[in-house]
This record gives C-alpha cells, sequence and structure tokens, in this order.
C-alpha cells in the first residue's frame, strides 16, 4: 500500500488540539481516531445514511463506456475526502470491465479512512497511491491533483462540500482542473423535515460521540445538539450546524494534553450544508465557473449529482 503523506499526524494532533482549545472542531477530525474511522465504515454501508446516493453511482457506473471514450482508455481517478471509497470503486469496477486502465488516489486527511480506501482498490487490483492531505487547503488539493497528468476523473462524493464553506470550495476544485479534466459532486438536497431528522438520530450520535469519546468525553457528561440555519450569501443555501455542550466540568485529553472544558461550555462539532437543487446548480456553475454536463438526481430525491467540466 502506498501512501504520500502531505498532512502529517504530528500536523493533525497539534491542529486537534488547537480546535480543542477553540471549541471548534473542522470536519477531518470526525474521520481521524480509528474508532470513529471503523463507526464511519460502518455507516456508510448504511442505507439511512445514503439512501438512494448509492443508486445514482449505479447508474454514473452504466455511463463508464461513455467516460472510457472520453479518457481515451486511461483514466486516473482522484477522490477527494474519498473515505472508505466504496462508491470510487462501484465507478472503478465498471471502467475496468469497459476496458479501461484506471490508476487510483484517493485524498483524505484521515489515515484510517486512506488505508481502507486503498486497501478496498488493491483487492480489486487497481494501482492505487493514496494521498494523506487537507483537502480545505487549495495547496494541498492542487498538490493531489497534479499526481497525474489531465485528463483526469475528480470526485467530491456523500455531501463532503457540505462539510466544507461550499462557494470557497468549489473555487479551489474549479482552480485545479483543465478543460479536459472531469468532476463528479454531489450536494445533499435540503429537506425541511428530513434534513435535520436525518442527523439527530440514534447512529449519527453514535458517530460524533466516537470522537468525543476518543479524548475522553463520555455520553454522560453533556448532550449533543443541532441546529438549522440559512447562509444569507445565496438563496437556497441551508446549514445544520453540530455542538457538544458540557453538563458538568470534565476534560478532554488530546495527546497527552489536559484541556479543561466548565460546565455550560459549548464545543461547535463543524456543519453540513444542504441546497435547494436551484442554489447546488447556481453554486457549481455560476459560482464555481464550471459547466454541468449531466445531472443525476437520486431516486428518493435527496442528493443531486453532477457532472461537469470546465
Ligand atoms: C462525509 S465523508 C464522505 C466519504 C466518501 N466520499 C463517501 O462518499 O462515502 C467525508 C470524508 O472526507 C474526509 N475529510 C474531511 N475533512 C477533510 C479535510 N479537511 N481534508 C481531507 N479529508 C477530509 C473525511 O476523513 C471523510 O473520509
Amino acid at each position: 500500500m502506498k501512501v504520500e503523506v502531505v498532512l502529517t499526524e504530528a500536523d493533525i494532533a497539534q491542529e486537534f488540539a488547537e480546535a480543542i482549545e477553540a471549541r471548534d472542531l473542522p470536519e477531518k477530525f470526525f474521520f481521524w481516531f480509528p474508532r470513529s474511522a471503523t463507526e464511519w465504515a460502518a455507516l456508510a454501508g448504511d442505507a439511512e445514511l445514503y439512501g438512494g446516493l448509492w443508486e445514482t453511482w449505479k447508474e454514473i457506473a452504466a455511463s463508464a463506456p461513455l467516460l472510457v471514450k472520453h479518457f481515451a482508455g486511461r483514466v486516473p481517478v482522484i477522490s477527494f475526502g474519498a473515505g472508505e471509497g466504496g462508491r470510487d470503486r462501484l465507478l472503478l469496477a465498471a471502467l475496468k470491465d469497459a476496458g479501461c486502465e484506471c490508476q487510483y488516489f484517493p485524498v483524505d486527511a484521515s489515515q484510517a479512512m486512506l488505508e481502507m480506501a486503498c486497501a478496498g482498490a488493491d483487492d480489486d487490483d487497481i494501482e492505487t497511491v493514496g494521498i494523506k492531505a487537507d483537502i480545505s487547503s487549495p495547496v494541498h488539493l492542487v498538490y493531489a491533483a497534479d499526481a497525474a497528468e489531465p485528463p483526469r476523473l475528480f470526485i467530491m462524493s456523500g455531501n463532503t462540500m457540505g462539510s466544507f464553506d461550499p462557494l470557497a470550495e468549489i473555487r479551489y476544485i474549479a482552480q485545479c482542473m483543465k478543460p479536459e479534466d472531469r468532476l463528479i459532486i454531489d450536494g445533499e438536497v435540503f429537506d425541511p423535515e428530513k434534513s435535520m431528522a436525518r442527523r439527530d438520530n440514534p447512529s449519527s450520535r453514535k458517530f460524533v460521540s466516537a470522537l468525543l469519546a476518543s479524548v475522553g468525553i463520555e455520553d454522560e457528561d453533556g448532550d449533543i445538539g443541532f441546529n438549522l440555519k440559512r447562509d444569507d450569501r445565496h438563496a437556497g443555501l441551508h446549514l445544520i450546524t453540530r455542538y457538544f455542550r458540557a453538563e458538568r466540568d470534565l476534560s478532554a485529553t488530546v495527546a497527552g494534553q489536559e484541556i479543561p472544558l466548565e460546565r455550560g461550555e459549548r464545543i461547535g462539532m463543524n456543519f453540513q450544508y444542504a441546497y435547494t437543487p436551484e442554489a447546488f446548480r447556481w453554486l457549481v456553475s455560476q459560482h464555481g465557473g464550471l459547466r454541468i454536463l449531466n445531472e443525476y438526481s437520486s431516486p428518493d430525491a435527496r442528493f443531486l449529482t453532477v457532472m461537469c467540466g470546465k
């Protein structure tokens, strides 16, 4: 298994301690601890978490012969925030079956997730190099994109863009693209009733609790709560925020360092965007400057996935 490291474990441990001090945890830490990665891998296969997104990927995989034509029989697939890579492998297998030579570059901040993505692709006999990098950094994104010569197929799936500022992230990704590259990217479609319920449930709470338990905070130490907000920069941008509220004085232990938390204090546990379909299209095309070549709505209407070019 080959993994190139741009973001080191020492960097992440340092950033994690600083983030707890600042009471604000970005998304990458939720997948960092082995316990979180195991919980996520279990959730990723769960129909509840991604619903009809798997069906969308089967539809995309069915169009593999067209993609093979575009890429002239050789395609480097670079997946930003690859996670355990299950849906990427679905497409890679279809590309291979259609006679394409594939190289796979899963990019993730989590060593544990990268190992899963690389091991899965190795098992499928796909030439794979993992890249441990921070996909919220434009410099790291460019480094990862340059792992192969254009034309490349970029992927950002599972509402991964929704855990960053999507207005900044889509532009960073677009900056990495050359005209002949393709990008498959999705967004979760906002539903006033279901979007919150999909997060505020026992399996999602268990995933968040895995991170807290990894720093010594147990369920009885406090509450996990959710809020729904709007991003006024454009109509149709909704965001769901999470927080932990300490019910008593306690301390988190990060890389041997004790960080005290007082009763009543909150730690922001990142956010996730969900969009109206119009807002998602605006984000990718007008704001990101990309051309939408194809659209795939998941059968449960929960995800909108687009294939784009520059
Ligand atoms: C919501 S999961 C989606 C995984 C996968 N794409 C899927 O569709 O199942 C987000 C992934 O992005 C990774 N991630 C989150 N923040 C990151 C960051 N700043 N840099 C690199 N990877 C990050 C996480 O480790 C996780 O594997």
